[in-house]
């Protein structure tokens, strides 16, 4: 099989999406170390992907802390023997309000996928450079890359990371290790209860195909949906990919765009406050850029009955501007 003979990690692999991905890689051959901070669910993915004829391990402890990623290297390398991929998945929210987020809350979000993030690939990459290959698949989101309302410490912590996948590929091309984000959209536990999704949700849980709405129009399908990308990434056919970031939910793939200037104006001399305040309308005014993500109206159809008007609609501040990507839909019930 294609990922035959190498080693993965998989952070917050226990539910949802991780488990996707540690499942999919270890069908096609690679061995997974699983982690997450609940014991329970970290064991009963060990015991899936052996009993599926894969091969895996567990380790329970808080991504973050530099502790963490050397020990869930060293359990690669005990149990493995080597390490090929890290995908760095693990997240929790505490969405607010910025007059309402404590320093907690930003702290606790910034240091699981930020931190985690870097203590993560950090450590991986030690044993990467001294091979002379591998792969980092780090775990981004629609929020990181267009802002979202009431998830500042989410927004900081996934653009952070996009910016460090980019800063990765520029470090580590010459050592044949690839630097990759993925934007999912994917229903799991934490978009199960939004009022939006509620007919995709209860199509997937008898066992339909979700609305095709869903799966094209917004990009929003099963955590599997989104697995066969970062086994794709993992594999040998992706080793000319590095620096990008690419988002996937339903049946839809996308290629995000890096930020650039979309607009270039010069001053000789310089762009003086009298000047700015005389041209800057002019000049720019009508290619502001837009912020945060539309949604399209619940067709009649799929739309809860019980349900009051502004359930049925994810909260948005969408900006004048050509329409927004993808929603991140684990934020349209926000506890402020
Ligand atoms: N679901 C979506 O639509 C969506 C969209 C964009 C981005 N994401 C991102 O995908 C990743 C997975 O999201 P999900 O929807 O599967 O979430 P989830 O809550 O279903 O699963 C996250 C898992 O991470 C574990 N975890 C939490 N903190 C941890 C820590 N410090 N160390 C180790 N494990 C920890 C949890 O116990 C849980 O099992 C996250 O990074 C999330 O931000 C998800």
């Amino acid at each position: 099989m294609s990922l035959d003979g190498k080693a993965a990690i998989v952070t917050g692999s226990g539910r949802g999406l991780g488990l996707a991905y540690a499942r999919e890689l270890a069908r096609l051959g690679a061995s997974v170390v699983v982690n997450d901070v609940d014991q329970s669910v970290a064991d009963e993915a060990v015991a899936g992907i052996r009993s599926a004829g894969g091969t895996a391990v567990a380790v329970v402890a808080p991504v973050g802390p530099t502790g963490t990623a050397e020990e869930l290297v060293a359990a690669a390398l005990e149990n493995f023997g080597r390490l090929d991929v890290m995908v760095t998945n693990a997240g929790v929210l505490r969405d607010k309000t910025l007059w309402k987020m404590t320093d907690e809350d930003f702290d606790t979000v910034i240091n699981v996928h930020l931190r985690g993030t870097f203590t993560c690939v950090r450590e991986a990459v030690g044993v990467f450079r001294v091979q002379g290959s591998g792969r980092i698949i780090c775990i981004g989101s629609p929020t990181g890359q267009r802002g979202n309302f009431g998830q500042t410490n989410y927004a900081a912590a996934k653009a952070g990371i996009v910016g460090m996948v980019r800063t990765w590929a520029l470090e580590l091309r010459k050592a044949g290790i690839t630097a990759n984000a993925v934007i999912p959209v994917a229903a799991t536990a934490m978009t199960e209860t939004v009022p939006y999704f509620r007919s995709a949700v209860e199509a997937a849980a008898r066992g339909e195909a979700m609305p095709d709405f869903f799966r094209r129009d917004l990009g929003f399908g099963t955590a599997d949906d989104v697995a066969g990308l970062v086994a794709f990434l993992a594999s040998d056919a992706a080793a000319g990919i590095t620096g990008q970031a690419v988002g996937i939910g339903g049946d839809r793939l996308q290629l995000w765009s890096h930020p650039e200037a979309v607009a270039t104006e010069y001053s000789s001399g310089g762009w003086s406050y009298e000047e700015l305040t005389a041209r800057f309308g002019d000049l720019f005014g009508g290619r502001l850029q837009s912020v945060g993500e539309t949604f399209p109206p619940l067709p009649e159809e799929l739309r809860p009955e019980e349900l009051q008007p502004e359930e049925l609609q994810p909260e948005a501040e969408p900006a004048p501007g050509p329409p927004a990507a993808d929603p991140d839909p684990r934020a349209k019930r926000r506890t402020a």
